[in-house]
């Protein structure tokens, strides 16, 4: 892994931002992975004000995001979908049609996670990654335990995850017990991974995903056998390296 520090999660976000405006800009069809949570929202802001400010141009890109919550469609304000529009794609030029985020409602999840696989293939694959990490090391919604060469699925949230995104719902009993994300295996296969962490209670993950043992139990530590992974972390998330 290339791994960038910077003193704070502000600076990190800008230099994050450079790896998607580079590509943005070399090749206008690109594909991104996409992720949502707290990490990269200061990296879509900075995105944003270069595509109003600078031109930088979406027309032709086309995403697909990590998970979604099992039971929430695209109008509840914590599903992935809803979280996308507000922080990102309702304030760029990017087409609806070529923004896919996993449906949360849909009717058959085998069929449904296989489609999504699919239609990544037909894209050409996954371009550039971008990534956050969970306090207990998991990629995506690949909890512990999950297999390193997972393919997109339903997955159980782990009781740390739940118990981290009750304040979004209103407590614990309120967060979705299931999501579909994107497996490990799926990830590995994107052509790069832009991996993100900022703050002192990722300071963990961070070590263990960079440093670690490769494990089930800290999926983000199948980073290691990717042949291209940019780590870009704050100060305080990089403190235990
Ligand atoms: C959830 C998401 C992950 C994200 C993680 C950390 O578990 N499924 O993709 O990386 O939260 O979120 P945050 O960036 O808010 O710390």
């Amino acid at each position: 892994m290339r791994v960038i520090i910077e003193s704070d999660a502000q600076s990190a976000s800008r230099r994050g931002a450079n790896f998607v405006t580079d590509l943005v800009r070399k090749k206008p069809n690109c594909v991104l992975g996409l992720a949502t949570g707290s990490t990269p929202q200061s990296m879509y802001r900075e995105l944003i004000r270069r595509h109003k400010e600078e031109g930088l141009d979406f027309s032709q890109v086309r995403t697909f995001n990590l998970d979604e919550y099992v039971g929430l469609g695209p109008a509840h304000p914590q599903s992935y979908r809803y979280f996308m529009q507000q922080n990102l794609f309702d304030h760029i030029n990017i087409p609806p049609a070529q923004t896919h985020v996993p449906d949360g409602r849909a009717l058959d999840f085998e069929t449904h996670c296989r489609q999504y696989e699919q239609l990544i293939k037909e894209c050409g694959g996954i371009d550039l990654q971008v990534l956050g990490v969970g306090t207990d090391g998991h990629i995506a919604f690949n909890e512990p335990g999950s297999s390193l060469g997972s393919r997109t699925r339903l997955k159980t949230l782990a009781t740390e995850t739940i118990r981290d995104n009750a304040r979004f719902f209103g407590g614990e009993d309120k967060v979705p017990r299931l999501a579909v994300t994107m497996g490990v295996g799926t990830i590995l296969e994107s052509r790069r991974c832009l991996f993100l962490a900022f703050g002192p209670q990722k300071a963990i993950a961070v070590r263990d995903t960079v440093e670690g043992p490769i494990t089930a139990q800290v999926t983000a530590s199948a980073l290691q056998l990717h042949r291209e992974v940019i780590g870009v972390f704050d100060e305080a998330a990089a403190r235990l390296l």
